[in-house]
């Protein structure tokens, strides 16, 4: 069986091109003892991925590409994976095949996705880490109280949407922040009470201040960055502040944010500041699964993807995720 697949040409200095992977073929692995061959059906591209393109990170220069993705078994020498099964992994890899290792545990474990309630891509998406990103962060770093004033940054992405929407189910007034007014229009949508363009906001700091005039009780961020720095400027007293991620600042390679030393707010307002990983909630996922299943069978939880097709693509869909041209979770149709 003939595998495409996408190989590190080399390693990233600031900004990304295409030109850093280079598609191969070649023949694809076998399944050892209790393992699955897979053919991939969907991948998803996510920001994290810019870290892993940098020297050092731990991916070498011809290695596959590394990513998450959900495929059909097509070969299984694992007693509790059959033919036809359904499997999600952060393993598979940009490739049409990927050989799975179903007992590897935490967050390498493969999962049997249920196409029953939500179709398989959603394990990538809403019902998968950025779900799990979404509700962990906000609800147990974030800990909105009714009445509260919450601001999401990458308002309209995978991890934002969500996240806003989950501030609201809460009883906040949520206000989102993202790129074009088209997203903005989305986030309206779905419950975002108000909304920032940050690419024409003049004075981001004072269109916070304009939006949240009893200041900001939770800071979702997801991009770091000038953003981070406006929404530091207008924390209320006990503010708690998600520090999710910093697309924002992503080629500045290993190097530190740059903008405001905030200090002296933290100090007038007591702010909680955490830095968050999903993988330490990873513990807590059938929970978090279950309630974002249920809250979206009932009609409370929307959800917006942007698919590509066709495994050549998948630097395409990278490249566009990261210069904000998505519009909902960035996905690949293999
Ligand atoms: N810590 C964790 O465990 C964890 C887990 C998952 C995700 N994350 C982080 O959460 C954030 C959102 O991830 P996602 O998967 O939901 O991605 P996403 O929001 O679907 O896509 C990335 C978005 O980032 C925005 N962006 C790009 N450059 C920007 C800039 N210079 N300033 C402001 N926004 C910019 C773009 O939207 P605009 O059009 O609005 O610019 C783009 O659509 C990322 O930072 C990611 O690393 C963290």
């Amino acid at each position: 069986m003939r595998n495409r697949r996408w190989a590190l040409a080399s390693h990233a200095q600031g900004a990304v091109s295409e030109s850093l992977w280079k598609l191969e073929e070649t023949d694809a692995s076998r399944p050892a003892e209790r393992q699955i061959l897979v053919k991939t059906l969907w991948l998803s591209v996510d920001p994290y991925m810019r870290g892993k393109l940098n020297e050092g990170a731990g991916m070498q220069a011809g290695s596959l590409m590394q990513g998450g993705g959900v495929g059909e078994v097509v070969e299984s020498n694992h007693p509790e994976w059959r033919v036809g099964d359904i499997a999600e992994s952060p393993d598979v890899g940009w490739q049409d095949y990927a050989v799975l290792t179903p007992d590897l545990p935490g967050a390498s474990k493969v999962n049997k996705v249920d196409t029953r309630f939500a179709p398989p891509q959603a394990a990538l998406s809403w019902l998968g880490m950025p779900g799990l990103t979404a509700y962990f962060a906000m609800l147990d770093v974030g800990r909105p109280k009714p009445g509260d004033t919450v601001v999401v940054s990458a308002a309209a992405g995978a991890v934002g949407q969500i996240a806003g929407q989950l501030a609201r189910l809460a009883g906040c007034r949520v206000i989102g922040i993202a790129g074009s007014d088209r997203k903005l229009d989305w986030c309206k949508t779905i419950g975002f009470n108000e909304t920032i363009n940050y690419k024409s906001a003049s004075d981001l700091a004072a269109e916070v201040a304009r939006c949240c005039p009893n200041g900001v009780n939770v800071f979702f961020d997801g991009t770091g960055g000038p953003i981070h720095d406006a929404v530091l400027k207008n924390l209320a007293i006990g503010a708690r502040v998600a520090i999710v991620g910093r697309v924002a600042v992503a080629n500045n390679s290993g190097g530190e944010d740059t903008g405001l030393r905030a200090s002296s707010r933290l100090i007038a307002t007591r702010a909680v500041v955490q830095g968050f990983v999903v993988y330490d909630w990873w513990h807590r996922r059938d929970e978090a699964l279950q309630r974002l299943a249920a809250w979206h069978k009932s009609g409370e939880l929307q959800f917006r993807e942007d698919v590509l097709s066709g495994l050549e693509n998948v630097p395409r869909a990278f490249m566009r995720m990261m210069a904000g041209e998505n519009f909902g979770k960035q996905l690949v149709q293999v």
